[in-house]
């Protein structure tokens, strides 16, 4: 599984369309799948798409994941039991199906689907469009987070049916859970897991990091950075796009190149020694095969677009014998002195020449990064 995220607009489902198609014409029985709610897949493919897994070509598949579609077929007792209580909460039934929708339940959806895949062997690779960052990585964490949320809902409900009982012939002013809902709610849970198991295998799954080199958006991809490495996926590689050619220089004004090779070194700071991936700023959008081809190539160079770039976690941020540290992978181990700087929310490593800038997450901020070492081919830095 690749997932491709990234913020708003840098080219995830540009690139993710160019990934299948590349990864088809290479023999690869492929899916891929758009989990933003606002879909483009179709558009950028020029195919039209829907919420249902459809062929669109020799050994590739695609889906725009329907939530409300999903809820009617795959969730149905989950989808009725929600939308009945809220009703009972005075909601008119046309919104009541609308809310039982929530932000992000494309992805969970999908997440599902890939559960299924693995299980059925139906794909060699699948190819993940998301939303743009925020959404995305809150979803991503969700199997992290989902056991605990199950485990408190279900004993809600139960309680209610419990309390149900004891207070027969009282009104109840909200419906009762069924045993089909307490049943699909439980069958969620154990497939959470599953999916849990395949995100956090970098064997199965390669997060990339879509990114153009302008300040907001490498800003706002180091912290998305962060935030996976905190939720223990390995990001794999980073994809630069819309990169000023070089063959381009009368095109764009010197200092348009001068901005770009200003950002290059940010991003090399920020994600290095990440594999990087680059494509060009097209002349035109970049819509329909022929020029998502065009993509690939930029991308892949005739390579594998489904290798694993990488097993290791280039960033680790783990709580060990009671004290967090951030864990670097650097390409060298060093005797050089290491700095620290701390400034915000961005923490600076210098080790002799070499400098990484890492966006801190919430918990470590107001922390003081009291001590650097290499252990393991790692720099490892405690807070306290
Ligand atoms: N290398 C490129 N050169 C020129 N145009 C590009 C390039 N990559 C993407 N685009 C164009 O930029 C626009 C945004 O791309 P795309 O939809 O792939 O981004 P996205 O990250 O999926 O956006 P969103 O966050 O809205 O989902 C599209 O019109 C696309 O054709
Ligand atoms: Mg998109």
């Amino acid at each position: 599984m690749i997932i491709y995220t990234g913020k708003g607009g840098v080219g995830k489902t540009s690139v993710a369309a160019a990934t299948a198609l590349r990864c088809a014409r290479m023999g690869y029985r492929t899916i891929v799948i758009s989990t933003d709610s606002a879909h483009s897949l179709a558009d950028s493919l020029e195919t039209p798409l829907s919420g249902e897994i459809r062929s669109i070509g020799n050994n590739l598949d695609a889906i725009e994941v329907d939530v409300i579609h999903e809820m009617e077929t795959r969730w149905n007792e989950i989808g009725k039991y929600l939308s009945d209580f809220m009703v009972s909460q005075g909601l008119d039934p046309i919104s009541s199906k609308e809310m039982t929708v929530w932000p992000g339940m494309e992805l969970m959806s999908a997440l599902f689907y890939i559960e299924e895949f693995q299980k059925t062997g139906r794909y060699d690779v699948v190819v993940m469009d998301t939303a743009p960052t925020a959404e995305t990585l809150r979803l991503l964490s969700f199997p992290d987070t989902a056991d605990w949320y199950f485990d408190k809902m279900y004993k809600i409900f139960r309680n209610t049916v419990r309390l149900a009982r004891a207070t027969v012939g009282k009104v109840m002013s909200i419906p009762m859970p069924t045993n089909a809902f307490l049943d699909d709610l439980e069958q969620l849970k154990e497939r959470m897991k599953t999916v849990r198991t395949i995100l956090l295998d970098p064997r199965t799954t390669s997060v990339r990091l879509v990114l153009n080199p302008e300040r907001m958006v490498i800003n706002e991809t180091k912290r998305a950075y962060t935030y996976l490495s905190l939720y223990n996926l390995t990001v794999e590689c980073i994809v630069i796009n819309r990169l000023l050619p070089d063959g381009a220089r009368d095109m764009y004004p010197k200092a348009k190149y001068e901005e770009q090779s200003r950002y290059m070194q940010m991003i090399e700071e920020s994600f290095s020694p990440l594999r990087m991936l680059k494509a060009y700023q097209a002349s035109t959008e970049v819509v329909g095969r022929e020029a998502l081809e065009v993509l690939a190539e930029q991308l892949f160079d005739g390579t594998d677009p489904a290798q694993v770039y990488s097993l290791e976690k280039s960033m680790e941020i783990v709580n060990r014998d009671g004290e967090d540290t951030l864990a670097l992978k650097l390409p060298f181990t060093s005797k050089d002195q290491v700095e620290l700087y701390k400034s915000n929310d961005v923490l600076i490593v210098t080790v002799g020449w070499y400098k990484r800038s890492v966006t801190l997450p919430y918990s470590l901020v107001k922390k003081e990064a009291h001590k650097a070492e290499f252990k393991d081919g790692r720099l490892v830095i405690s807070f306290k």
